[in-house]
């Protein structure tokens, strides 16, 4: 392969079929199973978008509440997790704290299986596994919150469904609907998005048979990156940093005078517009409302206008969803591991995905470095080299 042949960053590159999501930029869309996102985020509960992620179909009522029983079940950090995770210096990064958390749970539920050979599981095992994670990252994320601010843990309400579950794990009040609502959205739209840096990631450990766990903790190094999930943290400083709309103009001259990227806006495949951002976007006006915080709103809007108009680069679904986290009471350093929590469900479902139908990944390079050379002062081991050439007698 020549070098100009070369994709950098597999850019445009298909690497293999899925059936899970569909990003189409041309017509600005994304399929979950063949639904509009915007439309599973406007009707259904995080649980019954997880479902559909992992089987295919939406779940019936009486399947959504036998999913939901299996959830409540696995709310709770273990000790042993816990442990792990107050073992962490309180200025970790809370990414470095889910990856460490997932890390634990992983050893604990893979122990006693022996070889590397038999960690990988079967397809039952690995979507209650998958199941199993979706349903502790609430306590987790939550409970890295907490303990940064010098608060306890907190048990998980079982009258509650995931969302409001999620929301009263971090913060300890009962939330308003208008609350709830905005962050089941975000859930939903952070779910799945077909082959990310961080799914890819996922895709890459699992071909060479390793276990869910072990690609769900390389999964989190790659979103932890501010080219992919860090970016709704980045956003979140940039808002710090211009501090309201008035100053929009003068900031943007000069970040763009220094080439700083504005993180939030660009996308690798959308190039029109992130189809997901005006169903987010309507979630941040309703925060808005609740919160009266229309300063928020036009700061935002003011940036987007702004920056459109110099770049031609659109918000991507990081640019509402950063202000949006704020605004419910999340601190920034929490936003992507809220990410995870999210993108647990389309992870997972690539990981089995991968475990169905498997090849190894493994690319071919192009070598761009020095030509072969030798050490001066090398002299090859000629008996070793015989030996090597006839193995039988050597053996024998
Ligand atoms: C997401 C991202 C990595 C996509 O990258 P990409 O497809 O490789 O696009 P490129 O980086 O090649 O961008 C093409 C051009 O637009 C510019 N550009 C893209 N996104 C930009 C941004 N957010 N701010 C400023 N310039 C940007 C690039 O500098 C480049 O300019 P150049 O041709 O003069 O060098 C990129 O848009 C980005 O870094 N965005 C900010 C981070 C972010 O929000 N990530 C979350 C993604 S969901």
């Amino acid at each position: 392969m020549s070098e100009s042949e070369i994709r950098k960053g597999l850019a445009g590159v298909v690497a293999d079929v899925t059936a899970i999501s569909k990003v189409n930029p041309e017509t600005n869309s994304l399929l979950y199973r063949g639904y509009p996102v915007q439309e599973l985020a406007a009707t259904q509960p995080f649980e019954a978008v997880a479902y559909l992620l992992w089987h295919g179909e939406l779940p019936t009522a009486a399947q959504l509440a036998e999913f939901r029983t299996t959830e409540r079940r696995h709310r709770a950090l273990t000790p042993e997790v816990k442990a792990a995770v107050d073992a962490l210096p309180l200025d970790s990064h809370p990414m470095d704290e889910v990856r460490t958390a997932v890390s634990v749970i992983g050893a604990f539920e893979t122990a006693g299986t022996g070889s590397v050979l038999d960690a990988v599981g079967t397809p039952e095992q690995n979507l209650q596994r998958s199941l199993q994670l979706f349903a502790v990252l609430p306590a987790v994320v939550s409970y890295g919150q907490r303990r940064r601010r010098g608060q306890e843990l907190i048990e998980s309400r079982d009258d509650l469904d995931y969302a409001a579950n999620f929301l009263w794990l971090t913060f300890g009040e009962e939330p308003h609907q208008a609350v709830v609502d905005a962050f089941n959205r975000s859930m939903i739209l952070y779910a799945e998005h077909s082959f990310n840096a961080s799914t890819f990631t996922a895709r890459v450990i699992t071909s060479t048979l390793s276990d869910l766990y072990s690609a769900v903790v390389g999964a989190i190094g790659a979103l932890k990156g501010p080219l992919h999930g860090g970016a709704n943290e980045a956003v979140m400083h940039i808002f710090d940093e211009i501090g309201s709309a008035d100053r929009v103009e003068e900031w943007l001259d000069a970040a763009l005078a220094e080439k700083r990227k504005i993180m939030g806006f660009g996308h690798r495949v959308y190039k029109r517009g992130d189809s997901r951002v005006p169903t987010m976007k309507a979630a941040l006006d309703t925060l808005v409302e609740h919160y009266d915080r229309p300063d928020v709103a036009e700061l935002y809007e003011k940036l987007e206008t702004e920056f459109v108009e110099r770049k031609g680069i659109y918000p991507n679904l990081d640019y509402p969803s950063g202000p949006a986290y704020n605004l419910i009471g999340y601190d920034t350093l929490t936003f992507t591991p809220l990410f995870i929590a999210a993108r647990i469900v389309g992870w997972t479902a690539h990981i089995l995905e991968q475990q169905a139908s498997n090849a190894l990944i493994r690319p071919l390079s192009a070598y761009n470095g020095v030509d072969e050379r030798h050490i001066e002062q090398y002299e090859p081991d000629t008996a070793a080299i015989e030996v090597q050439e006839r193995p039988e007698e050597a053996a024998g």
